[in-house]
């Protein structure tokens, strides 16, 4: 059994840091990228509160295709470019959007999402995933989130 509680009350570096940590520990020594991305998407779940919505897509074939996530079934394939994710993966670059309905293009998978922020995991120079979180709540993601999810992406390149 794994227990990686988030500790109440904690600062969001603090509860990155205890979220990379497991992120770490869960991922150590497995070659397998699916159940890595899974254990993963499951510690985003736990640790971050008033998500609807937090897993992988992957580029496969030059398009995005679903991976592991906690949340709704979602749209499966993503073109670059399109929507939050296709934008992050096809320019390399941090998505963070306070307010949903404002990006043009946004694809809604779940019709209560009303923030997201979008990171690409990088390896040797090209997207090979994005982590995509979704919340409820409008603005719910800053720059500290943004942080701590490409600081799990730099330790997820290699692990998935
Ligand atoms: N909103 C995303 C689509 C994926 S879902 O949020 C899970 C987008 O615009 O790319």
């Amino acid at each position: 059994m794994y227990d990686f509680t988030p500790t109440p009350g904690q600062t969001k570096p603090a509860l990155y840091a205890d979220l990379i940590d497991a992120a770490r520990a869960i991922t150590h020594d497995e070659p397998d990228g699916v159940a890595n991305m899974a254990n993963c998407a499951a510690l985003l779940g736990q640790f971050l509160p008033d998500l609807n919505w937090a897993g992988f897509y992957r580029m496969v074939g030059g398009e995005l295709v679903l991976g592991p996530f906690v949340g709704k079934p979602a749209c499966i394939r993503i073109a670059l470019g399109q929507g939050v994710c296709g934008t992050a993966a096809a320019s390399g670059e941090t998505q963070l959007v306070p307010d949903v309905h404002a990006f043009p293009g946004h694809i809604a998978c779940d019709a209560a999402s009303r923030s997201e922020l979008v990171v690409p995991v990088v390896r040797e120079g090209a997207v090979i995933a994005v982590i995509d979180l979704d919340s409820p709540l409008p603005a719910r993601f800053d720059s500290e989130d943004a942080a701590g999810i490409e600081t799990l992406a730099k330790v997820l390149a290699e692990r998935i």
